[in-house]
């Protein structure tokens, strides 16, 4: 509990993770991601989501979205499949979706859930069907935004679930899913991190300069802890700080995961390579101004040029 063993996100570690590209392969492998997100009042991040996941590399990407987001996004996504859900009267997902989902889940080799998604009953209700409640997955699943928030909201939800699993909240839904204080989640980052990841057994990702992406500590058999590692961004960027970069992150951290990297190492690589791409376009212009659609579009020459 003391001592936390911390790493430095370093670029020949990153370049060491990312899958090789053998010149026969297929998009299968390259692993299918389904990403679950938007709103009515969140178009935008159900297509950031999805268009970086296809730039961080998935082969297929599936994007399931309330049906009256679907034509929007769909004109915006030519590479995309489209999953469009029952949605409430606000057009958000009514909790119906859930089982929607579930039947056709086996297709998939990863899930990144919650961006844009809104918070209402149904969306809580969609979360507990999808998430808490549903058939055990094994379809390792990251979880960000009001995906967090609809979470926070199922008490004990972390004793109900079991699985892979992710969690990328910035300190702000880091505090709505621990109960503390943004102040008190800003203090020792790193200890946060680690201390909830070992709770709900799950790699937290701590958004915000420098983030932190912590491993769960798992008991043994034996009685012997494995005492799960904190994994450092080397990133403190400004022009990061605007709207829609963190459904970039989530976008590239369920591609990597969908391409087979375990979740740790895809949340690491993930947030280093979102990081990196930022570097290059602020680098290029300054930060004041940037979209977190040109992080996406920095992605292929930033990981291209890592191989
Ligand atoms: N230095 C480095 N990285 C930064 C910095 C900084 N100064 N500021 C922000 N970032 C990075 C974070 O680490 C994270 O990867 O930018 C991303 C911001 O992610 P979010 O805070 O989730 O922002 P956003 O994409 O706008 O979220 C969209 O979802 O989380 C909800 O409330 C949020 O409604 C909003 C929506
Ligand atoms: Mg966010």
């Amino acid at each position: 509990q003391d001592d936390i063993s911390l790493e430095l996100l370093t670029v020949d570690w990153v370049s060491s993770q990312i899958p090789p590209r053998p010149l026969d392969s297929h998009k299968g492998t390259y692993g299918h991601l389904l990403v679950v997100a938007g709103s009515r009042n969140f178009v935008g991040a159900a297509c950031l989501v999805a268009r970086a996941a296809h730039r961080a590399g998935a082969g297929l990407v599936t994007l399931a979205t309330p049906e009256s987001v679907y034509p929007i996004v769909a004109s915006q996504l030519t590479e995309t499949i489209h999953l469009p859900l029952p949605e409430d009267a606000e057009g958000r997902v009514h909790a119906d979706a859930a089982q929607v989902i579930h039947e056709g889940l086996t297709r998939y080799d990863a899930l990144a859930v919650g961006s844009g998604l809104g918070q209402s009953e149904n969306t809580l209700a969609f979360i507990e069907g999808l998430l808490v409640d549903g058939p055990v997955s094994t379809i390792p699943t990251l979880v960000d935004a009001d995906g967090l928030n609809n979470l926070a909201r199922l008490p004990d939800w972390w004793q109900r679930r079991s699985g892979p699993l992710v969690l990328t909240p910035h300190p702000g839904e880091m505090a709505t899913l621990t109960g503390l204080s943004t102040l008190e989640v800003q203090r020792d980052r790193a200890a946060m991190a680690r201390q909830w990841a070992t709770q709900w057994q799950a790699v937290v990702v701590l958004k915000g300069a420098f983030t932190a992406v912590a491993e769960p500590s798992v008991p043994s058999t034996n009685g012997e802890q494995y005492e799960g590692l904190v994994r450092l961004s080397p990133f403190a960027n400004p022009g990061l700080a605007s709207g829609g970069t963190g459904d970039v992150l989530t976008g590239i951290i369920g591609s990597l995961l969908a391409q087979g990297l375990a979740p740790f190492d895809a949340s690491g690589c993930g947030v280093y390579l979102h990081g990196q791409a930022a570097a290059a376009v602020t680098s290029a212009q300054g930060p004041v101004g940037l979209l977190a659609s040109e992080v996406s579009e920095a992605l292929p020459l930033t990981i291209n040029s890592l191989r």
